[in-house]
């Protein structure tokens, strides 16, 4: 059975057909779209590895089914910053080591902006350990993420208060 949906993936509209109903968002970004920034780690929502942003909304894609996605605002790591210009949290995790091996790397960036739009944690370091403790690294490279984190907040809030003035 063959279904479509339209998706705006990135910025761009997408009309998709899908051989199998039942095919994850990770799988379809992953494996037909070749979007293979999104990382598959356990395939079960246990990692995050997979974490892209659903309506600005942070969401493990191995748990998604396309399907129920129709009409939805995806972002991916493919759709943040370019090699020349990077986003403030990229930015951010390359000024504090945040990452080693890199595998988890693009999860964490992606929960790193859903959190900071959802403007839960403030300032405080242990919160955002907290909000971010649904992405794993194999390298522990968790005191960097916190520190990037907080910059890079810092960062988006004084260039949004500039933008405001
Ligand atoms: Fe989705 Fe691990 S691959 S949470
Ligand atoms: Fe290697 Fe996180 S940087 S798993």
């Amino acid at each position: 059975m063959s279904l479509a949906i339209s998706l705006t993936l990135n910025g761009v509209p997408r009309r998709i057909d899908l051989d199998d109903p039942r095919v994850t968002l990770l799988d379809l970004l992953r494996e037909r779209l070749d979007l293979t920034g999104t990382k598959k780690g356990c395939d079960r929502g246990q990692c995050g590895a997979c974490t892209v942003l659903v309506d600005g909304r942070r969401v493990n894609s191995c748990l998604a089914l396309a399907a129920s996605l129709d009409g939805a605002d995806v972002l991916t790591i493919e759709g943040v910053g370019r090699a020349d210009a990077l986003h403030p949290v990229q930015a951010a995790f390359v000024a504090h080591d945040a990452f080693q091996c890199g595998f988890c790397t693009p999860g964490q960036i992606m929960s790193a902006i859903g959190l900071i739009r959802e403007a839960q944690a403030g300032d405080d370091p242990e919160r955002i350990r907290e909000a971010m403790s649904g992405n794993l690294c194999r390298c522990g490279a968790y005191q960097g993420v916190t520190e990037a984190v907080l910059e890079a907040q810092r960062a988006l809030a004084a260039a949004s208060r500039e933008t405001a003035a």
